[in-house]
């Protein structure tokens, strides 16, 4: 069973993927944690965005067993991050490990962009979770601002608008909602009715 769950950013697409992979007993992958994982390097190696060879190499190169969740959870690494997802050979490194992943026997949770629509168009539950930017903007506020990053409500919004425009326009695997994944548009919900749904939904096609 493959359940594929996108959405934009801040969405809450992550905490709906774990929940069910915790429910299904399956294994989790945080697809944005490779382009941030990328990201990062780019920007602690100085490298330039539009040296496309050097970024594809880094890609490919990319230990996905040393991620660290944490450290890439920055609004700087976010941004990079949908830097380096806008390049047709950065992606093209890391669909055969989501491929994989995606593909083990018992099956998997992944979480993206383009689950639903690229890596995993044949996935048994896809879920496309959303909310209004104001409301996704509140969310992530104030988890950044906990971690003590300096940031304003007006600049998490303006990140999460532009985020969302270059995802959504991006010429390769733009962020979609896939025709037959169920819509969660969480504006009004909390986590718990959030993963209630996700969990009705899956019920509902397993
Ligand atoms: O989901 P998260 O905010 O961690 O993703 C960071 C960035 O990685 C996104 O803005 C998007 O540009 C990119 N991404 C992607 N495809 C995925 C997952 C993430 O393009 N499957």
């Amino acid at each position: 069973m493959i359940i594929a769950i996108d959405g934009p950013a801040a969405s809450g697409k992550g905490t709906v993927a774990r929940a069910l992979a915790a429910h299904f007993g399956l294994p989790h992958l945080d697809t944005g944690l490779l382009y941030r994982a990328v990201g990062a390097e780019v920007l602690a190696r100085g490298l330039d965005f539009a040296d496309v060879p050097a970024l594809a190499r880094l890609a490919a190169s990319l230990d996905v067993s040393a991620l660290d969740a944490e450290a890439l959870r920055t609004g700087p690494v976010g941004e990079a991050a949908s830097r380096v997802a806008e390049i047709p050979e950065v992606r093209q490194a890391l669909v055969d490990l989501q491929r994989d992943f995606a593909r083990q026997p018992g099956g998997a949770v992944l979480d993206g962009r383009d689950i639903g629509t690229v890596i995993a168009p044949e996935a048994t539950v896809k879920i496309f979770v959303t909310a209004s930017p104001e409301a996704r903007a509140a969310r992530r506020f104030a988890e950044l601002s906990a971690r003590g990053e300096a940031v304003t409500p007006q600049s998490v919004l303006d990140d999460i608008l532009k985020r969302d425009q270059r995802d959504s326009s991006r010429a390769a695997a733009p962020l979609r909602q896939a025709p037959d994944a169920v819509l969660i548009d969480n504006t009004h919900l909390d986590k718990h009715e959030s993963i209630a749904r996700a969990l009705a939904i899956a019920a509902a096609r397993t």
